[in-house]
C-alpha cells in the first residue's frame, strides 16, 4: 500500500476520495488551507472507518504555494522511514463566474500552486501525480460524446488554468520521460454524497452549481431554480449535462493511481463521467420523485458561454482504468439529499479538529 500526499483532501471531491483511499489500506497526508471546506469533512472519516484512520490520516494546515511547509512534509516523512510514493492533487479554486472576475486569483492559486508542488516533488523525487483537470476546459460545442483527443479550447480562465496545468504536466513528462506517471482526470459533473450522509458538498461560498442550488431550494434555504434557457435543441429545451456520482468519481482516482503505480512512466488524460447526459429538467424531476419533495424553478434568458450540451465519451477510461460508474441519476440525487437532510448547515459545527504537525 502507499502513501500519498493528498492536496485539498478536505474539499468535496478530496474527502470522498481520501476515504475510498483509506478504506483501500493507503496512508495519506492532506494538505488543505480550507478556503472552501472543513476539517470536519475529513474527522467525519474517522467516524466512517473507526480508530484505524488515527494511524493512517495525517490533516496538515497549509497552502500548497508554501513550498518550504511542501518540502518539510516530503522530508518529515522520508525521515520516518517512509517516503511519499504519489500525490493526488485536488487544490485548487474551481468557481467559473468567479474565474471572469477575479483571474488573478485563479491563476495564482491553480498554476502558480501546482508549479511550486511539482517543484517540491521533483526536488525529493516523488514523480507520480493524478491531477484533478475537468470537461471545461474542451471546446467541444458539437453533438456528440467528448472525448479525450478533441480540442482543448477552454472559454473561461478557470477551465484555461486547468489546460495550462496539463500543458506543464505534459512538458514535465517530456522533459523525463523515463520518470514521470502522470494522470490528468477530466470530470464532467460530480454530484450527489456518501451514502452514509457523513460526507458531502459543502461550499464556503454561495453555490452556482445546479445540485447545490437544487439542495437550497428543496430545502427553502432558496425560493427556485432559475434555468437558464428553455429553447436548447434538447429533449426539453434545457441543456444537457453528464451528471456523475461522487462515489464513481472517488473509484476512477483510485483505479489511475494503481495504473500509475503498476506501470511504467507515462501521461495519460482520461475523463470521468457516465457517458449519459440528463436535461436540468430531467435532473429536478429525478430528485423530486425520488425525494418526495418539490423544487419550484422557473426559465430566464440563456446564459453567454453556455454549451447545448457536455457529455463524455468514457471508453477511454473504462478501458485502460478498468472503471465503470455504477451509480444512476437517482442514487445522486438520494444521496445528495440524504447529506443535505442531515447537515442543513453542513460542516459548520462547534467541534474543533485534532489538526498535525509537520
Ligand atoms: N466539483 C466539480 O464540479 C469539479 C469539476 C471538474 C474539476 N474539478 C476540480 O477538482 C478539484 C477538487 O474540486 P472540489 O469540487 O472538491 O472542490 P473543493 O473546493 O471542494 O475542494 C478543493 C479543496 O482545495 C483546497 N484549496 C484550495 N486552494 C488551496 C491551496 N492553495 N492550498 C491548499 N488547499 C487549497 C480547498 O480548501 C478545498 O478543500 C479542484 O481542483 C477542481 O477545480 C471540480
Amino acid at each position: 500500500m502507499a502513501t500519498l500526499l493528498v492536496t485539498g483532501g478536505a474539499g468535496f471531491i478530496g474527502s470522498h476520495t481520501c476515504l475510498r483511499l483509506l478504506e483501500i489500506g493507503h496512508k495519506i497526508i492532506v494538505i488543505d488551507n480550507f478556503t472552501n471546506s472543513s476539517p470536519q469533512s475529513l474527522e467525519r472519516l474517522k467516524t466512517i472507518i473507526g480508530d484505524k484512520a488515527n494511524n493512517i490520516l495525517k490533516i496538515i494546515h497549509g497552502d500548497i504555494r508554501d513550498k518550504t511547509l511542501l518540502d518539510d512534509i516530503f522530508k518529515s516523512f522520508f525521515l520516518n522511514g517512509q517516503s511519499i510514493d504519489a500525490v493526488i492533487h485536488f487544490a485548487g479554486l474551481k468557481s467559473v463566474e468567479e474565474s471572469t472576475s477575479k483571474p488573478l486569483k485563479y491563476w495564482d492559486c491553480n498554476v502558480n500552486g501546482s508549479l511550486c508542488l511539482l517543484e517540491v516533488m521533483a526536488k525529493n523525487n516523488c514523480t507520480t501525480i493524478v491531477f484533478s483537470s475537468s470537461a471545461n476546459i474542451y471546446g467541444s460545442k458539437s453533438d456528440k460524446l467528448i472525448c479525450e483527443n478533441d480540442s482543448i479550447k477552454p472559454e473561461n480562465p478557470y477551465g484555461e488554468t486547468k489546460a495550462a496545468i496539463e500543458k506543464i504536466l505534459n512538458n514535465l513528462f517530456h522533459s523525463s520521460p523515463e520518470l514521470w506517471k502522470i494522470s490528468n482526470l477530466r470530470y464532467f459533473n460530480p454530484i450527489g454524497a456518501h451514502p452514509s450522509g457523513l460526507i458531502g458538498e459543502d461550499p464556503t461560498d454561495y453555490p452556482t452549481n445546479i445540485f447545490p442550488l437544487i439542495c437550497k431550494v428543496a430545502s427553502g434555504k432558496k425560493k427556485e431554480i432559475e434555468i437558464f434557457g428553455n429553447d436548447w435543441e434538447t429533449r426539453d429545451g434545457t441543456p444537457i449535462r453528464d451528471y456523475i456520482h461522487i462515489m464513481d468519481l472517488a473509484e476512477g482516482h483510485c483505479l489511475a493511481l494503481k495504473y500509475l503505480l503498476e506501470n511504467p512512466a507515462q501521461i495519460f488524460s482520461a475523463n470521468l463521467g457516465t457517458g449519459k447526459g440528463s436535461t436540468v429538467l430531467e435532473i429536478i424531476n429525478t430528485f423530486e420523485s425520488i425525494n418526495n419533495v418539490k423544487v419550484p424553478y422557473s426559465f430566464v434568458e440563456r446564459r453567454s458561454g453556455d454549451a447545448r450540451a457536455s457529455v463524455a465519451d468514457n471508453s477511454y477510461s473504462k478501458k485502460i482504468l478498468n472503471w465503470s460508474p455504477s451509480l444512476n441519476l437517482a442514487d445522486m440525487c438520494k444521496n445528495g439529499w440524504n447529506w443535505q437532510m442531515n447537515n442543513p448547515d453542513g460542516f459548520h459545527d462547534s467541534r474543533k479538529t485534532k489538526l498535525d504537525k509537520v
